[in-house]
């Protein structure tokens, strides 16, 4: 097998039912809404990279601390032969697993998007040509086929990602995380901690617009694929702190009445003035949450570490 492999089971074509279905569903209740995996094509997966490196998004700073002091203990305790990644985006941070995970057979980049896939593994080879990498094009929310690769398996989510999901998509999302581990085999999860508002709510609210860029880009996605004629400008990015569901909520606010066409779904969706459209929930956590739901999926958390500021969190929990 020569070392990168590419598998794709998601349509060639994000034109696919799976977005027509989406923006019919979310354009059309109410509140509107639009799922955020439409983000990541390849311009929403560099400014993805750009946000990384902001000043007020502190997530990925945080978690890169943590692997840099912990990668040795995470390895010493997986002892993985195969590392699976789902939402693997850069696999930038992974390098630190990957360098300390000694016996690693295969590494398995799991992502929607095929530019940082492909990207990340021409890195990746470039530096380490032995590794196996089996890169999947996928959708983590839908149930997985993995490469049948030696174990013990090593699944690893990391930036917080499963924030971006919300309760009852947690419970199924872990569920199927779980039946892809056998006993012993284990889930390194990263989560973004609770913390003072100010503090979250600028890092998906930056003063250099980013995030705002980001957010916006899901419209240029459904302008290009669905022929619609979004105009972003027309539209404001909004970041607020729920503090009953303890999640930062992306939204846009619609600048003034106007009606936007979707041909690809044969669709005109009305907004008012103000009217707010939800692209994006990313939920924070604490501890004893994340034990409670890892352990509803059969998953016992047996490792918790943070970085020093203590805002954010790895664990590490072990299949039964
Ligand atoms: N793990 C990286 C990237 C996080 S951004 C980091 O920590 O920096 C979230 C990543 O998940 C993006 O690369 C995006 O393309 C991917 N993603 C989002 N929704 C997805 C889904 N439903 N299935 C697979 N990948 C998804
Ligand atoms: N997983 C990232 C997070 O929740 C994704 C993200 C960062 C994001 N900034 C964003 C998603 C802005 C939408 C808009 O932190």
């Amino acid at each position: 097998m020569s070392p990168f492999h590419l598998t794709r089971t998601l349509p060639e074509d994000a034109t696919d039912a799976a977005l027509r279905a989406d923006v019919l569903s979310g354009l059309t209740g109410t509140p509107k809404t639009l799922p955020p995996k439409w983000f990541y094509d390849a311009h929403g997966s560099d400014l993805f990279e750009r946000i990384t490196e902001l000043p007020e998004y502190y997530p990925t700073r945080a978690e890169r601390e943590i692997l840099v002091a912990r990668s040795g203990e995470i390895a010493a305790a997986a002892r993985a032969r195969t590392l699976v990644e789902l939402g693997s985006g850069s696999s930038e941070k992974t390098r630190y697993l990957l360098d300390a995970l000694d016996g690693l057979h295969t590494y398995v980049p799991v992502d929607v998007s095929e530019s940082a896939l492909t990207q990340a593994g021409h890195a990746l080879l470039a530096e380490r040509p032995g590794l196996q990498v089996h890169a999947l094009i996928a959708d983590f929310t839908v149930s997985l086929a993995l490469p049948d690769t030696p174990g013990p398996r090593l699944i690893a989510f990391l930036g917080g990602t499963i924030g971006n999901l919300v309760p009852a998509e947690r419970a199924v999302f872990l569920a199927s995380v779980r039946s892809l581990l056998s006993p012993g085999d284990a889930l390194l999860l990263g989560t973004d901690l609770v913390k003072e508002e100010k503090t979250l709510v600028e890092a998906y609210d930056d003063a250099s617009g980013v995030t705002a860029a980001f957010n916006k880009n899901v419209l240029s996605v459904v302008n290009r694929e669905l022929h619609a004629d979004f105009d972003p400008d027309a539209f404001d990015h909004v970041a607020l702190w729920d503090t009953e569901n303890e999640w930062i909520e992306m939204r846009l606010r619609s600048r003034r009445e106007q009606t936007v066409k979707i041909p690809g779904v044969d669709l005109a969706v009305d907004f008012t003035e103000g009217e707010e459209l939800r692209t994006e929930v990313s939920a924070k956590f604490r501890k004893e949450g994340v034990r409670a739901e890892l352990a509803a999926a059969g998953l016992e958390l047996t490792r918790w570490w943070t970085d020093e500021a203590g805002r954010f969190a790895l664990s590490l929990s072990v299949a039964r």
